[in-house]
């Protein structure tokens, strides 16, 4: 029996950004839908992406170019079969996009699709649509708006996911549905699903400086890693490079796109420096270009870079970049007529949970989808603007066969237990929370950052565990809030990607260690964790 308050839903969808929205608005009106959201509807990565959305989009490109760019990025650990199928889903998902009414820049030089494409790292060609620099805003925005016309979809926003769900029927493990915080009242509420799909984005902010919003704390990633499910490549954190360098920025992104237009990165004197660390320059994959500047900054004692677009016509950029532009204006940069102040920042989980072509996670019910999954697309390094297509390509598998299993599955009849806050009280030193809270993302920064050597690994990993185990303690003893969850989730993936480091004896892509400085093709292999509860599914049919 369920509890009389659980709602029950064909489909909970935790996340609502591109992969989430995504999926709800292409679940049939037939379909009950719950959409859950721990802020706004609108808040989350997805909003602040800015350069846009790769797909081929005309004659000057092809479908073996992208892949071969992906596959180059990705530091020979990229799935080609998954790769090849993300590559030929794009052109459709941006004619979706379109259909659902995203406006994309249109202004020239277009290509024959009609759509304004601008470059970024890695790709050899102009293959990336973007509706001016706000690519993710017009996205979200427009996604939440076309919610109004879906009456299926009921809406939980200012609800925070705690943890799934799982038990065993017809002698299988299988996700039932999540328990849910309302952050509003406190109250934890069980929510029954015959579907859960984690849209709960990446985990960036496990360190201390980074492009992302408060959201982003692998909350999907360790909820399924305690349920039992495989993560893939967590030590692949991608670092952008170009952050705004600005006290009051909190890691204002400058797109890729800048570079991809033109600009240039220079020292303090104002010398250019990219082409000493590969032939590509500003163009060359991000790892490659955040590595460099790291390098750099490290070798001259300097707090930033420049970013120097200058010698475009003004006009021109205020076309092309209005948001950037207009930000960096307010903060006292004018990018027209001077170079702007960068830094890298913690900007992308390459890895996340293991999930097959479908998005299905080793949980039968439980799908991932977006950044929170590791689908084999990205491998070592993500190419820039891949992964808004990840979202949405992943989103339109996950559909087929989320029909399917609602057409072989009965509705459940599951009884969950209530969330039992007998044993708890209010907890009376909440400094606790945000003392380990700033710790970790600090030594996450320090030790597991851009460079990294053993010993710093095997350092992060002593404070990673005390701090799970004073965390869990708190968990045990005290009422759950927002903060503690999210702390909670931060430092069980923080434990994922220090481990998946050391396992990886070698420097490839995104991840570099100084005692393993050269690439080892005996382990061009995915880096799988196993967690203790974990079951093999067994195989269809
Ligand atoms: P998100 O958009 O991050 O959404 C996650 C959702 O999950 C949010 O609604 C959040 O509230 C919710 N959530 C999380 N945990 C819980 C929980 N426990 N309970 C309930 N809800 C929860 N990629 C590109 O391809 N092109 C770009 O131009 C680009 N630019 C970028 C610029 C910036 C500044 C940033 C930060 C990223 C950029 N990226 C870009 C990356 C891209 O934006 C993200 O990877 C993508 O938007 C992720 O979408 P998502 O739906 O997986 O997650
Ligand atoms: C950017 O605009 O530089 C971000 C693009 C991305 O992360 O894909």
């Amino acid at each position: 029996m369920n509890q009389p308050h659980s709602p029950v839903f064909d489909v909970l969808i935790i996340g609502s950004g591109a992969a989430g929205l995504s999926l709800a608005l292409r679940l049939p009106p037939g379909v009950s839908v719950g959409l859950v959201s721990k802020r706004e509807l609108e808040e989350g990565n997805t909003l602040y992406a800015q350069g846009g959305i790769s797909a081929v989009l005309g004659t000057h490109d092809s479908i073996d170019s992208h892949v071969q760019d992906t596959l180059d990025a990705g530091g020979g650990l990229c799935d080609e079969a998954t790769v090849r199928m993300v590559v030929e889903h794009g052109p459709g998902n941006i004619g979706w996009l379109f259909d659902e009414g995203v406006e994309f820049t249109r202004s020239p030089p277009t290509g024959d699709s009609g759509y304004h494409l601008t470059r970024e790292g890695g790709h050899s060609r102009r293959r990336v649509v973007h509706a001016d620099d706000a690519t993710g805003r017009a996205v979200e925005t427009t996604l939440v708006r076309r919610l109004d016309s879906h009456p299926n979809v009921s809406v939980l926003e200012h609800h925070i996911a705690v943890d799934l769900v799982c038990g065993e029927q017809n002698e299988e493990r299988r996700c039932h549905g999540a328990y849910l915080l309302n952050i509003a009242s406190g109250r934890v509420v069980s929510v029954v699903a015959r579907c859960v799909v984690l849209a709960t984005g990446g985990a960036s902010k496990v360190y201390l400086y980074t492009s992302n919003p408060d959201v982003a704390t692998g909350d999907g990633i360790a909820m399924a890693w305690r349920a039992g499910c495989r993560v893939g490549n967590m030590e692949f954190i991608q670092f952008h490079p170009t952050c705004l360098y600005h006290p009051a920025a909190k890691s204002f992104l400058i797109s890729e796109a800048v570079r991809g237009e033109g600009g240039k990165l220079l020292l303090p004197d104002g010398s250019r420096f990219m082409d000493r660390f590969d032939e590509r320059a500003e163009l060359a994959p991000r790892d490659i270009v955040a590595r460099a500047i790291d390098h750099e900054m490290k070798r001259l004692g300097i707090e930033c870079v420049y970013l120097d677009i200058s010698h475009k016509h003004a006009n021109e950029i205020e076309r092309l970049f209005p948001t950037i532009h207009q930000q960096c204006l307010e903060l006292g940069f004018d990018m027209r007529t001077q170079p702007l102040p960068v830094v890298p920042a913690a900007h992308y989980t390459c890895g996340g949970v293991s999930t097959d072509h479908t998005a299905r996670t080793d949980l039968n019910g439980l799908y991932a989808i977006g950044e929170t999954a590791y689908t084999g697309l990205h491998g070592a390094n993500r190419m820039a603007s891949n992964s808004l297509l990840e979202c949405l390509v992943f989103s339109e598998l996950a559909l087929t066969d989320i029909l399917d299993e609602l057409a072989r599955t009965d509705p459940p009849s599951v009884d969950i237990a209530p969330w039992d806050e007998s044993r708890v009280t209010d907890s009376d030193e909440e400094v606790v929370v945000s003392h380990n809270w700033e710790e970790l993302r600090r030594f996450m920064w320090d030790y597991v950052g851009i460079v990294r050597s053993n010993k710093r690994l095997e350092r992060a990993r002593r404070r990673a565990d005390l701090l799970r185990h004073e965390i869990e303690e708190y968990y045990g003893n005290f009422r759950v809030s927002n903060d503690l969850l999210e702390l909670r989730n931060l430092v069980d993936v923080a434990g994922l990607i220090i481990i998946s480091a050391q396992r990886r004896r070698e420097s490839r892509g995104l991840h570099y260690n100084i005692d393993f400085p050269d690439r080892d093709d005996n382990q061009a292999a995915p880096t799988v964790l196993i967690p203790d509860n974990y079951v093999p599914r067994r195989p269809p049919g």
